[in-house]
Parts: C-alpha cells; sequence; structure tokens
C-alpha cells in the first residue's frame, strides 16, 4: 500500500514536471513535452554546476550534449564520411561514393545558440547523410568554435572563413564539386551565419564562385525586438523560450548575463537610443513587414526612454555581421536564391518571416516553406527517439526544395 502510493506520488511529481500546457495545433504535443522535460532538467543541472563553481554551464550542457550525441565518422556503402579541415574549421565531410559526374555541395552550419552542439552530434550526421545522400551530394558540416570561449565575431569568422575554403578551386576540385551547384545553408544559429555569410560572400568580387542557393531553417536574424509577434505568442513554448534567446544573445555577443532583463524589456531598442536610426528601425519593423494573419492582436513593445549606453557596451547588438536581418536592400539583393523554413509555434518564426518579405522586396527568389504545427529545432528531431511528424515532414521538404533548386 505504502508502496503503491509512493508510486503514485512520484509518477504524478513526473508528470507535474512534465507536463505543460502547449498551444493547440502544436505537432504531438507529448512528445515536445518529454522532450522539454530533458532540457530544463539539462539546464537547472548547468545552472546548479554554475552557481556552485563547478564549471561553466555550457560547459557541463556540452559535455552532456558529446556524451550522449557525438558519434564517429563512419563510412557506408554509399558515403565516404570523414573528418577534416576546411580552412583550418574542423568539418565533417559527407562525400557520395562512385559515379564520375561533378557533384552538388552543401556546406552546412550547425544549430545550437552559437554555444551548443556539434556537426558530430548524431542528429546533425543523420541529417548530412540523408542530404548527401538523397541529393548525391558532397555536404561539409563545420565545427565552428561556441561560446563561451569564442564570442562575436569569432563563430562567423570561422563560418565565413570554412565558407571561403569551401568555394575555393582547391577544394572544389579535390571533391569534385560543381561550382555553378553550391548551397549555403544552417538551423537555428546555424542559420543565422548561413545568412550572414550569403551576405558577405555575395558582395565580395574577389569571390568568383557564388553561392547558387542560400537555406536557412528557423534562422535567427536580430537582437534588438524581444517583443516580436511570435516572441509574444511563443515566449512560453518549448523548447527555445524568450528568456533562453535572450541568453544565447548575450552570450554570443560577449555580454554580462544581467543585461537579460533589459533585452526581455526592449530598453536597448527603446527610442531615446541614439545608435538606433529610422532606417535600422525599419529593416524590423514587422508592423509592415509582417502579413495581417501573422501580427494577429498583438501591438508593438517601443519604450520611449531605455537604458543607454547599452549599445556601446555591446556593439554587437546592432552589427549586421550577428544579425543579418540589418543589412540594406543592396546586400541583400546580391544574395542568392533562398528558402526560409519558418515554424509557427517559434519565437524566431518573425525573424525569418521578416527576411523573407525584405529578400523578396530586395528581388530575391524566396520560397518560404511556413509550419502550422511546427516548433523551433522540429527538424533536427525527426530521427529516432523523436520522430518527429512535423520534423520528417520539414525535412523532407527541405531536401527537395534543395533538389529542385540547386
Ligand atoms: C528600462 O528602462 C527604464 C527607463 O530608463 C527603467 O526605469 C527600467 O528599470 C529599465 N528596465 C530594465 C529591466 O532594465
Amino acid at each position: 500500500m505504502r508502496l503503491r502510493l509512493a508510486g503514485a506520488v512520484l509518477l504524478s511529481a513526473a508528470a507535474y514536471y512534465v507536463y505543460l500546457p502547449l498551444p493547440t495545433g502544436v505537432c504531438e504535443p507529448w512528445k515536445l513535452m518529454l522532450l522539454d522535460a530533458l532540457f530544463r532538467s539539462f539546464m537547472k543541472a548547468s545552472d546548479v554546476a554554475h552557481a556552485l563553481g563547478v564549471c561553466h554551464r555550457l560547459h557541463l550542457l556540452n559535455q552532456v550534449v558529446s556524451w550522449l550525441e557525438v558519434i564517429e565518422a563512419r563510412s557506408s556503402p554509399v558515403l565516404h564520411v570523414t573528418d577534416s579541415t576546411l580552412g583550418g574549421i574542423p568539418t565533417r565531410v559527407f562525400q557520395p561514393k562512385g559515379g564520375k559526374r561533378m557533384k552538388r555541395g552543401i556546406i552546412y552550419f550547425h544549430g545550437g545558440g552559437w554555444a551548443l552542439g556539434s556537426g558530430r552530434m548524431r542528429s546533425y550526421d543523420r541529417l548530412c547523410r540523408k542530404m548527401a545522400e538523397d541529393l548525391d551530394s558532397v555536404v561539409m558540416s563545420v565545427d565552428y568554435r561556441l561560446a563561451p570561449e569564442a564570442v562575436f565575431p569569432d563563430q562567423y569568422h570561422d563560418a565565413l572563413g570554412a565558407a571561403r575554403a569551401f568555394l575555393s578551386s582547391q577544394v572544389l576540385e579535390r571533391y569534385s564539386i560543381d561550382p555553378q551547384r553550391v548551397c549555403v545553408s544552417g538551423d537555428s544559429a546555424g542559420g543565422n551565419l548561413a545568412a550572414a555569410v550569403a551576405q558577405e560572400l555575395s558582395s565580395d568580387d574577389t569571390v568568383t564562385v557564388k553561392f547558387k542557393a542560400q537555406a536557412l531553417v528557423y534562422p535567427v536574424l536580430q537582437a534588438l525586438d524581444f517583443y516580436t509577434p511570435s516572441y509574444q505568442q511563443n515566449q512560453a513554448v518549448p523548447i527555445l523560450y524568450r528568456h533562453y534567446m535572450a541568453r544565447f544573445w548575450l552570450e554570443y555577443l560577449g555580454a554580462d548575463r544581467s543585461l537579460e532583463s533589459l533585452l526581455l524589456a526592449n530598453n536597448h531598442s527603446s527610442l531615446d537610443q541614439p545608435a538606433i536610426g529610422a532606417s535600422a528601425r525599419s529593416k524590423l519593423d514587422w508592423t509592415a513587414l509582417l502579413p495581417p494573419e501573422r501580427r494577429k492582436h498583438f501591438r508593438p513593445v517601443l519604450k520611449e526612454t531605455g537604458t543607454l549606453g547599452v549599445m556601446g557596451v555591446v556593439p554587437g547588438l546592432m552589427d549586421v555581421r550577428a544579425a543579418p536581418l540589418l543589412a540594406e536592400q543592396e546586400v541583400l539583393g546580391r544574395t542568392p536564391k533562398a528558402y526560409v523554413m519558418t515554424c509557427e509555434f517559434d519565437v524566431l518564426r518573425d525573424d525569418g518571416l521578416m527576411y523573407v518579405r525584405r529578400l523578396q522586396d530586395a528581388g530575391v527568389s524566396v520560397t518560404n516553406d511556413h509550419y502550422e504545427d511546427g516548433f523551433h529545432g522540429c527538424m533536427v528531431f525527426a530521427f529516432l527517439p523523436m520522430m518527429s511528424g512535423v520534423g520528417q515532414r520539414s525535412m523532407d521538404n527541405y531536401i527537395r526544395w534543395l533538389d529542385q533548386n540547386l
């Protein structure tokens, strides 16, 4: 009896911990709740370790991730898979065996808030393997440096350096990659790096081989407005909570964590900030850039007065290499044909949707693949054990777009 009672208490405690009211319409809510419980536990554990002075919270998280997830480079009957370098940056290379003809080439940047993850993780390994097999293409998955050791612009420079090497004649020839069919891609923070790299390289006349396409999967593109409709609507939707995103930004930009509440109050982008002119504001003015069905009933949160001086302390907030949505229209107009995936239940949805609109205004051909039941990160949960339905659908459509456009 006592045992049964204890069991019941434990079970309800577990259910209480796991249970989370989710918005109706999100794909397979129970899977998302379990994923979230796992994530939150890791986050909590790393916060405790950090507070006790055991190690930096990001180190513990990355330890757990590599212990659970990092796998060896394994070749298969159809693919050579090796750990190599690209411009000195560690990179996992997936190369189809056989066939004489030139291959398509994709450089990929993984997600993880510029602080977590690796191209050697099982999920990214499987994604890149599938891309290489289904598209008969060479895929290079770049392990750029991570926060807290590396802060902006290190991640960006690593991504850019790897991309320059990728487009060099030595690399293209060595891997039999067709210079007319190369693409830059990434998800989340990796989508941020892919967008920034696409902007830089398409405007650089010294680079002769140009990307044919950019494929951005729920990218993060700006840090000035933490009250876009999607930030407001999805602030409590796992797995990327609104305050996690503020923390990732602060870590990336090498800023103090104590600025979190300031960012979350939009105090850094108040109307009295001298660093933010009307032109910069128009680039992320979602009241003009988003269609009414995404704006819904949400109102902008624009402070008359905020915390002055923060732009001096964290200049990266206004740096287009960190926030590609701030790019000028002429720069966007030079970037390649684009694919942008967005998810309804994602704080970053409107970063992506605003970029879609700005690319279109600049004359770039854009495919926006929007998932009404999608959540942030879904594409990398397409495989076992999660087997997310929307993850599988989105991955299939992403690969199909690449097949038809690269
Ligand atoms: C935001 O700025 C206002 C006005 O300067 C100030 O009163 C408030 O404390 C600030 N809030 C945060 C979270 O920094």
